[in-house]
């Protein structure tokens, strides 16, 4: 039966995908590296595809823990650069940042090691994860998660972040980073929603190339010492499980693989990424990491990538351990390697090595394959330069930390934040209101980082972000200590394994609130990643609901601060408050970001990049079918289940008023091989300067698979003073509003659309 299913599956894939080349063929033959693969020994080969976490070879190693203070173990060292021949390093140990010092002291001795005492002198490739930022850098320069940056819709500050973040990664030593994250936001309830750039395949596709460029440079010239390699994750459809749970089983079928969750990859790759990490869940039953159709067919075939592949941590292990679909660990090996892993984050032991010398021994895996993977493994080792300058010195970095990268970061943290509600124009508040501050997040600055901050849960940004403003200390010392009262209401428990919250004292808070003109809440969740941040109900916590109950009984104005990854329901409590402001995990300069806008000395311009919903059990995305609406569509019923949200994806207020007007379409027809020139005219009708991105969207009106209601199809951020008035221009072209049909083919259908900017829709026809 399985092979039934398998042959099913390849006769299915043959059938849909077009025509694919010869992926192996394809790779880049680059006479150094061919030189060097003509000399290598199998085990050398198979040592490059081997990459294994710090903690395996320091002092006191033992998986997650290594002693203190962080120590090579030299023997260790040998065993896996010498005697394994291991091509690649990742991650810090013990869980903890480190200075630049440390992590030049570290990489020089490994490079020294892997160039001077093997065979060839092949440099490791060393790792991280420096996805807001360089994570295990003290001193480093955060900027928000990448659910923040969306929020922006500013395509120059994501760029501006990962230039920074390329050139503090590099001053770290470190050439290799694990981001940008292209997993669409799609399910609120998985835990790492706030790691990618919300539910839109348009923005995810934009923002990932500003990233990918960020990092690696215009033409993706990664021997710049201030650039890095990026790597996209996690190839392909993580961020959907079936559950909600991270690493759960995803049912995806391929039309809606191809039409949400690989435009962005394909988007990326085409700019030039030069590396992939692969999935660690399980799509229709297969782990992705056996998948030969995803990995083979689809992403080195198909799209064409001549890059890496590397799994995700420990997941060849996890084809048998977790999945099941290898009886042994040496099958597992077998199965992710013939499915076109290159490398394998293994990352605590050396078995894989032993395995794969034996699978190509006994003819299980061919040696063409091995060459394959690591002729894409030297190719980007021998790209990033690391032949001639196995490591980089913190002293060529003076802008390491420097006020100008402060700025960027501040300036997206502070774009970022989203203005959801404002009655009566609560907001801006006056200098000299006297205010209470209270909830979990006002005095936290892991809540405002999240994870991968410090540490990989965010548990350690206490030790190392002493120096910035939580949300209470920016208010503070923005209108005085003396006219701020704080109460936690509600903390914390930093021990307890699901992050939960417990009362401190809300009488006390709300007797707190007696003598104030406003009550400011930092509610929302501490930091989390992964598999630990898995949810069992996306509702705000009991806890911090009851603090909103009891201080509404006070009458006293409230304003909602939310720091949170994932939108939490507010329903119950967001009529209680005045204004809501979503911050989402904004890092090190958003506690500024908020009481700026608090205090109406910038303008908000933040959009949610996800629709935030009402109820635990109505997860709609903005580009949903039009049957989500049929109750209104009948006009009789008002069924209890329609179609009901708290906030649309895209919304976000101002302190001013922008009025858009003319829109004008080149033509009322798109033909085959032609453009569509939209113009809008947008107008600041306040008195307060302020930025406005401008969202054009387009309805396909009818076609052979139901169409989304509507798309974006466009963005662009302006910045207008009061008064002014800007004219911004959009073109579409047949591909711009094409889908996926039902033969999982990308087309464009002739018809009629529906071309929307705010207010305002116009509509043409595509003909052939
Ligand atoms: C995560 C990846 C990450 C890797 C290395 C995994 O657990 O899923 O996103 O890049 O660890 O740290």
């Amino acid at each position: 039966m399985k092979q039934f299913v398998f042959a099913v599956l390849i006769v299915f894939w043959a059938c849909q995908a077009p025509k694919n080349k010869d992926a192996a063929a394809m790779v880049e033959r680059i006479p150094e590296v061919e030189a060097l693969l003509a000399k290598m020994t199998l085990e050398e080969k198979v040592g490059q595809m081997a990459q294994v976490t710090l903690d395996v070879i320091t002092v006191g190693a033992n998986q997650f823990h290594s002693d203190e203070p962080l120590q090579l173990d030299m023997d260790l060292v040998r065993k896996a650069l010498v005697e394994y021949h291991v091509g690649s390093i990742l991650n810090t140990a013990n869980n903890r940042a480190r200075t630049v010092e440390t992590w030049h002291e570290v990489i020089s001795q490994l490079q020294e090691v892997a160039t001077k005492e093997t065979r060839l002198g092949i440099p490791i490739i060393y790792g991280v994860d420096a996805i807001h930022g360089t994570t295990y850098t003290a001193g480093a320069t955060f900027f928000p998660q990448q659910i923040g940056q969306a929020a922006t819709f500013n395509r120059q500050l994501v760029r501006k972040g990962g230039e920074i973040t390329a050139y503090e990664t590099r001053a770290s030593g470190i050439p290799w980073n694990f981001s940008p994250v292209l997993d669409m936001g799609r399910d609120p309830r998985f835990p790492r929603m706030w790691e990618t750039f919300g539910e839109d395949v348009y923005l995810t596709s934009q923002l990932g190339i500003e990233l990918v460029k960020g990092y690696e440079g215009d033409n993706n010239d990664i021997s710049d010492p201030t650039r890095v390699a990026a790597c996209l994750k996690h190839y392909l459809g993580y961020s959907v499980p079936v559950s909600g749970k991270d690493r759960t089983p995803a049912l995806i079928p391929e039309i809606e693989l191809r039409e949400r969750h690989l435009p962005a990859f394909k988007a990326a790759i085409d700019a030039g990424a030069h590396s992939v990490m692969v999935n660690s869940g399980i799509i229709n039953g297969v782990p992705v990491h056996a998948s030969y159709e995803l990995l083979t067919k689809l992403l080195k075939e198909e799209l064409g990538f001549t890059g890496l592949v590397v799994t995700d941590w420990k997941d060849i292990e996890n084809l048998h351990d977790r999945d099941k679909v290898a009886t042994s660990q040496k099958e597992a090996v077998k199965l992710a390697i013939n499915a076109g892993i290159d490398m394998s984050m293994i990352p605590y032991n050396f078995d894989f090595c032993n395995y794969l010398v034996e699978l190509v021994n006994e003819g299980e895996v061919s040696i063409s394959r091995i060459d394959d993977a690591v002729r894409r493994i030297l190719n980007m080792k021998f790209k990033l330069g690391l032949f001639e300058h196995p490591v980089t010195h913190y002293n060529d970095y003076p802008l390491f930390g420097s006020e100008e990268f402060v700025q960027a970061a501040y300036q997206t943290a502070v774009e970022s934040v989203t203005l959801l509600k404002n009655e009566g124009n609560v907001l801006p508040l006056k200098k000299n209101a006297r205010v209470l501050v209270t909830g979990p997040n006002a005095n936290s600055m892991r809540a405002l980082n999240g994870g991968w901050s410090y540490s990989w849960q965010g548990e350690k940004v206490h030790e190392f972000s002493q120096a910035y403003a939580t949300i209470l200390k920016a208010i503070e010392d923005k209108i005085g200590k003396g006219s701020v009262v704080f109460h936690e209401g509600v903390r914390y428990n930093n021990d307890a394994r699901y992050w939960v919250d417990e009362v401190v004292d809300i009488q006390a808070t709300v007797k707190a609130a007696a003598g104030v003109d406003y009550i400011i809440l930092a509610l929302g969740e501490n930091s989390y990643c992964e598999k630990p941040g898995d949810l069992h109900d996306l509702s705000l916590s009991e806890n911090q609901v009851a603090l909103v109950k009891a201080l509404a009984k006070t009458g006293k104005p409230m304003i909602m601060v939310l720091n949170e990854g994932r939108p939490r329901i507010i329903r119950t409590i967001e009529p209680d408050v005045k204004a809501v402001l979503q911050s989402y995990l904004p890092g090190n300069f958003g506690g500024l970001a908020v009481a700026d806008i608090l205090f109406g000395e910038v303008n908000p311009s933040g959009k949610l990049p996800y629709t935030y919903p009402l109820f635990v059990n109505s997860l709609v995305t903005y580009d949903h079918k039009p049957s989500e609406h049929q109750a209104r569509m009948v006009g009789v019923y008002d069924y209890e289940s329609d179609f009901a949200i708290q906030y649309p994806f895209g919304f976000g207020l101002s302190y001013t008023t922008f009025e858009y007007s003319n829109l004008t379409l080149s033509s009322d027809k798109l033909q085959k091989n032609g453009k569509l020139e939209i113009s809008v005219k947008v107008k600041n009708t306040g008195d307060m300067e302020g930025k406005e991105t401008v969202l054009l969207y387009t309805s396909d009106l009818f076609a052979s698979v139901t169409p989304d209601v509507k798309r974006l199809r466009g963005f662009e951020k302006i910045n207008l003073k009061p008064g002014e008035e800007q004219t911004v221009s959009f073109s579409l072209t047949p591909e711009d509003v094409s889908f996926i049909n039902a033969q999982n083919k990308r087309v464009t259908e002739p018809g009629e659309f529906v071309v929307r900017i705010a207010e305002l829709k116009a509509e043409f026809t595509y003909v052939e």
